[in-house]
């Protein structure tokens, strides 16, 4: 594909946080693309640095973040329809506010309610972003509110304008972000575990309109989120992340059906499935470091069992296995011995496979 259909591209990232305690090293080195069109995830453990990469695309980083060096390019349509690209690191938050956050990028969250304002009518709160980024009028912004309440599945929108959020249900609220968030016709939408605060039958639902309107409106999409059987739904592309890195990605069938890192074999193996019962479900040894102190080597040798001697002081790069397929993990290198994946994962993936057939 080429370069200018390519909407981001995120290039060794490298983000620290100053605390009380010392220096988080949150991210070290985080390369993410992003194509037009299509639906990339970013899957890992809590802690991995999913929301603080996306974060950093859209110019919010906390305060006490530093960047220490990389580099974030996003290519959105112009009102013209042509492709611009700016470089994100290099623009203050002031002008990412006002010229492409809601407008080009848009974000929904895991709690609908951190993204509305409690004290205004939902109406409002759709046509404000409307009329500041697209310069309508008050009626127009209304006429375009109620158009996106009907499109996201909310029925006698006209009444709906004029509620507050408390008067919706938790489901209708998160309808109502993702309306706001399609409300400017963005390139990218961003969605952060969207569906997480949700009970399980609303969380289909809310997956299922996200998948329509991005076929709908052929937009890009990120989706963060632990549940695996979520990414398989939804993603084109999966990036598996461990501590800050970038530890696999490839398209979904290659990391779902050949994972070749054992992080994303503890990943694939702890995920539920019909067969597996609760108490036989696999749990990946220990927990992730704390990037205070930062390990040396591969940041997940100490959780391996697959761990070779040379993870313990060198992290392994990424190693290409096809065009779109990369894992970072030294039993890639051609010198490794030959380690495969655990047997009972094996027949998990034949399931899967059947499954999907
Ligand atoms: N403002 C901050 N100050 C200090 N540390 C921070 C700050 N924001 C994030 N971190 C740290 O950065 C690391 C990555 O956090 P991040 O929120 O990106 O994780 P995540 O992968 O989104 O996890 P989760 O699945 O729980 O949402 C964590 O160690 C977190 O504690
Ligand atoms: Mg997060």
């Amino acid at each position: 594909m080429e370069e200018k259909d390519k909407i981001l591209d995120i290039k060794d990232l490298d983000v620290s946080f100053r605390t009380s305690a010392g220096t988080v090293h949150a991210l070290r080195g985080v390369n993410i693309d992003l194509y037009r069109g299509e639906t990339v995830a970013i899957v890992g453990e809590s802690g991995s640095g999913k929301s603080v990469s996306m974060k950093a695309a859209m110019g919010l980083l906390a305060s006490n973040a530093v960047v220490n060096g990389g580099q974030i390019l996003f290519r959105y349509k112009n009102e013209a329809g042509e492709i611009e690209e700016a470089d994100i690191l290099k623009k203050d938050k002031k002008w990412i506010r006002r010229n492409i956050n809601g407008r080009h990028m848009a974000m929904v969250f895991q709690d609908p309610m951190t993204s509305l304002d409690p004290t205004m009518q939902i109406g409002k709160q759709i046509t404000e972003g409307i009329i500041a980024h697209l310069g309508v009028s008050k009626k127009e912004a209304e006429e375009r509110a109620k158009a996106l309440l009907e499109e996201v599945g909310i029925t006698d929108a006209e009444k709906r304008m004029r509620n507050y959020p408390h008067q919706l249900s938790g489901g209708m609220r998160q309808r109502v972000v993702i309306a706001i968030a399609l409300s400017c016709d963005p390139d990218l939408l961003i969605c952060d575990e969207p569906t997480t605060a949700l009970d399980v039958t609303i969380q289909t639902m809310i997956l299922n309109l996200i998948l329509k309107v991005q076929k709908e409106r052929g937009i890009s999409v990120i989706y963060i989120t632990h549940d695996l059987g979520v990414v398989a739904k939804v993603a084109d592309y999966v990036n598996v992340m461990y501590a800050g890195k970038i530890v696999e990605v490839g398209n979904v069938n290659e990391v779902f059906y050949e994972p070749a890192h054992p992080y994303t074999w503890g990943l694939l193996s702890a995920m539920p499935d019909l067969e597996t019962e609760d108490s036989r479900l696999y749990t990946i040894p220990g927990s992730p470091p704390n990037l205070l102190h930062e390990p040396k080597g591969d940041a997940f040798a100490a959780r391996n069992e697959y761990a070779l001697a040379i993870d313990e002081k060198e992290h392994p790069p990424m190693f290409k296995i096809t065009e779109t397929h990369s894992a970072a993990t030294w039993l890639l290198d051609p010198r490794a011995p030959k380690v495969e994946m655990p047997e009972e994962l094996k027949r998990r993936i034949e399931r899967m496979r059947k499954e999907a057939e």
